[in-house]
């Protein structure tokens, strides 16, 4: 890792820590969430609406992808899944405020996917989110 990387993802660590996430979710590899690691099946992926009591965010890392999806539950108690994937280069994204950044080249995206900040020009993907009694179903194919 160069050294300006290294140092622009420690403040991205920061900003999380001054932005409400807990601490203790920060381990000293991989993101700095939990993130719910989950099998596909037939193109779509289950998490328990469960998990949504205590926050109204949760990361899902379909197994195989090398990018982690941000699944957030909205106000009218509908789900939207977020690809965390830059739109700019492809880097992953993580959570920062009240949105993602990006650490490679300083994209910012709100929490509904929306380029904030460039040099990303583009939204990022959305996958539909069904509700089937106690799971979540992410549908992979479309978005
Ligand atoms: S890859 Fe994210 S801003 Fe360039």
């Amino acid at each position: 890792m160069q050294r300006r990387q290294f140092i622009k993802s420690s403040c991205n660590i920061c900003l999380l820590a001054g932005s409400g996430f807990l601490l203790s979710e920060l381990g000293a590899c991989g993101p700095a969430y939990q993130v719910v690691k989950t099998e596909i099946i037939n193109n779509q992926v289950q998490i328990p609406v469960a998990g949504f009591t205590q926050s109204g965010l949760q990361f899902v890392r379909p197994k195989g992808w090398l990018y982690d999806i941000a699944v957030m539950k909205k106000n009218d108690d509908t789900y939207e899944a977020i690809l965390l994937q830059c739109t700019h280069q492809s880097n992953q994204l993580i959570p920062a405020g009240n949105g993602y950044t990006c650490s490679l080249h300083g994209s910012q995206f709100n929490k509904e996917g929306v380029v904030t900040k460039g040099p990303a020009s583009h939204p990022l993907k959305k996958y539909p989110v069904a509700i089937d009694h106690e799971n979540l179903i992410i549908n992979l194919n479309q978005s």
